[in-house]
């Protein structure tokens, strides 16, 4: 808040002079839990009363539901492929007014340089975004991302206005052994929020890894895990998203038990853009809570005022003098399919692009392989070759063993719904080149390539040619990152994504257009629809979800955490790493 705004907000409470009012709104007190039918004043981006007011500014609601605008507990703006400024384009019209944002991808690809330039684009922008610092970058010790990130790195941004605190604190295993650097992140952010992230973690490495600060979990997959950890005082967003299991499960035992929810929130975490305009965002988890017998006010304070209170935002989440202007008008208590949306006080047009700030240079040309050609693909087949199954619907893989076609010389030659796989380290050119077999890709006659690729973001490309292959990692290379879809020597689909080869900064409309066009092409080339091609790809070289990935560094085994074989080319010791 400026100099002289609060003395101006007093005066215009005081004597009851808003600039703008909503009247005729049933209006929903998340405090006390009431349904109000009356006006809401507000001055510029903040609201000034509730009750009898008036001004020549108004708003006639109709007798629609007016509630505090949504908020979003754990989300990656990175996995919109947008910038900040078009990822609010398309959550404002669904009703999310304030995002807590972790910029982990851009973060691994680009450090310090990647969280100055998110929070550049983040700034002024209509949509009200904070941040959690990324604490776990690099992700793993088992690939090369772009940039690492140490507690004195964090330290120099803990005071920017938009930060709140640490961000998901994956890497639960050194947390729970109490590793140096990573108690020392810890220790810098005490008292502060801290995103936790522990899937299944249970008994006293839960009661560990709660002692040492993480307060929040958006990894609950059943009901039994989501209430060991409620009791243990963590805060539990429940994540509906591009992944989003068990929710019902644990939304119906909240009901059967009869749970309080004021420490349970929402988040998304991952979703993609065409999934938020078909299905909603904050407001299709709400509504599904809501089929699952959660009261429709219960869903509304856990997707507003809960969220607040559990990050410390404290002019956010409620509706009440002081708070901020957002607020969502919609017609059916039980479906929050918002008519109208109000964003610092000022209606939203979903038809109007928000303009962007300017991409910082920094971020841009981001892809740094070394030179690389077919050669570096070879792979040379075993007797029992490891191959990656990939299994229907789902992003985990299989570790399966069999014998593959092969050359001549004894290398691996893609046939018989096998196909190679490659991952090419791109952030600083050492020119690691990881090389796998994956079954169930169904590629044939081409490549597909993506610079997104979970956490590193190295270079991942799938195909049945090798000089194909080598084709769609070069136009991406040429392009600065993004995606792409080749066949024999030309480009069949290419979604260009200039910002840290994770996000575009054209308009939503043309990435998205682009996005249809990349998954026609991939079916061109055979891909079937058990599962999104593209999503797959990015999450073929993360090396934490089970069985086996295969990273820059090598096949990997998540299950015992070690390497099957290391990466074809530039691979200098045992560890996998340079
Ligand atoms: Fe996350």
């Amino acid at each position: 808040m400026k100099a002289g705004d609060l003395s101006r907000l007093i005066t215009a409470a005081r004597k009851g002079k808003p600039t703008l009012v909503i009247r005729n709104a049933r209006v929903i007190n998340v405090f006390t839990g009431e349904i109000t039918e009356t006006n809401v004043a507000i001055s510029d981006d903040t609201i000034i009363g509730v009750g009898n007011y008036s001004c020549e500014n108004e708003y006639n609601a109709h007798g629609a539901y007016l509630a505090p605008g949504l908020i979003d507990g754990h989300v990656h703006i990175e996995s919109s492929m947008v910038t900040p400024a078009s990822f609010a384009q398309v959550i404002l019209p669904n009703g999310t007014t304030s995002i807590i944002a972790d910029p982990h991808e851009i973060a691994n690809v680009a450090g310090k340089e990647g969280l100055k330039a998110i929070f550049a684009l983040s700034k002024d922008l209509p949509l009200d975004i904070h941040f959690m610092l990324p604490s776990c970058v690099p992700a793993t010790p088992f690939e090369h991302s772009g940039a690492a990130l140490s507690a004195e790195d964090l330290a120099e941004f803990a005071d920017e206005p938009m930060v709140l605190g640490l961000g998901e604190v994956m890497d639960y295993p050194s947390v729970v052994a109490g590793s140096e650097d990573m108690l020392k992140k810890l220790e810098r952010f005490f008292g502060r929020p801290i995103d936790g992230h522990a899937p299944m973690l249970t008994g006293k490495a839960l009661n560990a890894y709660c002692l040492a600060g993480p307060r929040t979990d958006h990894e609950c997959s059943n009901f039994p895990e989501l209430k060991e950890k409620l009791r243990n005082g963590m805060v539990i967003l429940i994540r509906m998203g591009s992944a989003a299991n068990g929710v019902t499960e644990m939304l119906d035992g909240i009901v059967a038990e009869g749970l309080p929810t004021d420490r349970i929130c929402f988040c998304t975490d991952d979703k993609h853009l065409e999934n938020i305009r078909s299905e909603g965002h904050i407001n299709h988890i709400v509504n599904v809570a809501i089929s699952r017998g959660i009261r429709p006010l219960d869903a509304i304070r856990m997707a507003t005022l809960n969220t607040a209170t559990a990050y410390g935002l404290k002019r956010v989440g409620a509706i009440a003098p002081g708070y901020r202007a957002n607020l969502i008008l919609f017609d059916d208590l039980h479906t929050v399919v918002p008519k109208a949306v109000f964003a610092n006080g000022k209606l939203v047009d979903p038809n109007t692009p928000i303009p962007s700030p300017a991409v910082p240079e920094s971020v841009k040309n981001s892809v740094h392989a070394a030179p690389f050609g077919p050669e570096d693909l070879k792979l040379k087949a075993k007797t029992f070759m490891p191959i990656i199954e990939t299994v229907p619907h789902q992003l985990v893989t299989r570790l399966v063993t069999g014998i593959v076609p092969t050359d001549e010389n004894g290398y691996f030659v893609p046939e018989d719904g096998l196909n190679k796989l490659a991952v090419i380290e791109r952030h600083h050119a050492t020119g690691h080149v990881g090389v796998g077999v994956v079954e169930g890709m169904h590629i044939k006659g081409g490549a597909i390539a993506a610079t997104v690729a979970h956490d590193s973001h190295n270079i991942v490309v799938v195909g049945d040619s090798d000089t194909d292959m080598c084709f769609a990692a070069e136009t991406l290379q040429a392009c600065g990152g993004g995606f792409t879809v080749v066949s024999n020597g030309e480009v069949k689909a290419l979604l260009e994504l200039p910002v840290a080869g994770l996000m575009s900064d054209a308009p939503v409309e043309t990435v998205l257009c682009k996005q249809r066009e990349l998954l026609n092409a991939a079916h061109m080339l055979g891909a079937d629809d058990a599962c999104d091609p593209l999503v797959l790809l990015s999450f073929l070289a993360l090396p934490v979800i089970p069985e086996v990935r295969l990273t820059d560094c090598g096949l990997f085994d998540v299950r015992t955490m070690s390497f099957l074989y290391n990466s074809v080319r530039s691979f200098s010791d045992a560890s996998g790493r340079a």
